[in-house]
């Protein structure tokens, strides 16, 4: 376990630290603040986000990448992906990149600030740390275990801008920019709910797909040894082929109002996007779920996983290695009989084939029948 630097804090929650053993990193600008900032923004230095990106300043700014206050600088990014930790020496497995072009590095300065824009607006701005080139051939091997652009991490790792900046940032609210109201929760909406329902321990569930029966006996199993259980489905970018996040969420309710202890069971959307990057992932996806309260995270098979890059056991493997010392959210595998996945349900759909009751709920296909796809 990790000390908990803040005690007294920790206590008069009662909860899980944020990761790293402090308190949630929170980087809104204040409402009283904005006209100010946003009146700068003009003379600053221009950086265009992509929507990737644009997702991971969402998080930075609610505290779900706690205790990352911003964009790696070289000294963490260099760390992080040789060894998997901060320069400190916190765990962390995802390089959180901002990538610019060789045009947008021009007008960069380290020690100055930039806007961030997205979409043609204003979203926030960065305290430029650190420019730097990053070796990205040895980025995608240390994170990706493959220098394949088969890869989508890896292709999305080369088609980004060559240069990086790291620093600090300051986001501007935006209340509901990712829609899915009422399931757009931050880290503190679900650490209050969970305090309201006195649940002491939470298992939190990733999932990038619609719920099959796998996903359900998984997520029951894992119910059986905790208080609650937080539905936690990536609404980010994925890959191709993958279902809209707005299609999975009404598959979602359908699923747990008919199957589930609806009183045990929150369901809220992560707002992050899919890497694919496996084992390294799934410890990303559990710091994430600590941040956002969770106790316990569930890790089956192939987790994050993508084609055959992975072994389907290896996410487990290695965030039981790193889980002693370095988590202090508790992975949990819970075994399951069945062998479904999310390919072999897509490839059916596709097709507009019904899967049978015993590889998805009848409820749940017919919501995703139901949904023109392209
Ligand atoms: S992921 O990319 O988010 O990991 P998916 O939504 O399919 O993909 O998986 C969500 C979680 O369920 C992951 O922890 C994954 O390992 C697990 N999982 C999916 N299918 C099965 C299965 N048949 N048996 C065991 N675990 C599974």
């Amino acid at each position: 376990m990790i000390a908990v630097q803040d005690p007294i804090h920790h206590h008069a929650f009662d909860s899980i630290p944020a990761h790293g053993g402090g308190v949630l990193v929170h980087r809104h600008i204040p409402s009283n603040e904005e006209k100010k900032k946003l009146s700068k923004a003009v003379s600053l230095p221009k950086i265009s986000m992509s929507s990737k990106t644009y997702t991971d300043l969402e998080l930075l700014a609610v505290g779900a990448l706690s205790p990352l206050e911003g964009f790696l600088n070289q000294q963490d990014y260099e760390s992080v992906v040789a060894c998997g930790r901060l320069s400190n020496g916190v765990l962390w497995p995802i390089p959180i990149c901002l990538a610019v072009s060789d045009e947008s590095r021009v007008s960069l300065s380290e020690g100055q600030m930039a806007a961030l824009y997205y979409d043609d607006e204003v979203v926030g701005f960065i305290h430029v740390e650190s420019i730097f080139s990053p070796d990205k051939n040895k980025e995608v091997y240390r994170v990706f275990k493959t220098n394949d652009v088969n890869h989508p991490g890896v292709r999305d790792v080369f088609n980004k801008g060559s240069w990086y900046v790291g620093g600090r940032v300051d986001v501007l609210m935006n209340s509901d920019r990712i829609g899915l109201s009422p399931y757009n929760l931050t880290p503190r909406d679900t650490r209050r709910i969970f305090q309201q329902k006195k649940w002491k321990t939470i298992a939190g569930f990733q999932t990038r797909n619609p719920m099959h029966r796998g996903h359900e006996e998984l997520t029951k199993k894992a119910l059986e040894s905790v208080d609650g259980l937080l539905i936690h489905p990536l609404v980010g970018e994925t890959k191709e082929g993958d279902f809209p996040a707005d299609v999975r969420m009404k598959s979602y309710e359908v699923l747990i109002e008919t199957y589930y202890p609806k009183a045990r069971v929150i369901l809220a959307a992560y707002p992050g996007h899919m890497y694919f990057a496996g084992p390294r992932e799934a410890i990303f996806h559990a710091i994430i779920r600590q941040n956002y309260g969770c106790t316990h995270f569930i890790v089956g098979r192939d987790h994050a996983g993508v084609g055959s890059y992975y072994s389907p056991y290896e996410a487990q493997e290695l965030i039981n290695w790193f889980g002693r010392n370095d988590l202090a959210i508790q992975p949990v595998f819970p075994s399951v009989q069945s062998a479904v996945s999310g390919t072999q349900i897509r490839e059916l759909l596709r097709q507009g084939i019904p899967p049978s009751p015993d590889l998805m709920r009848p409820e749940v296909t017919k919501v995703l029948l139901e949904t023109p796809r392209i």
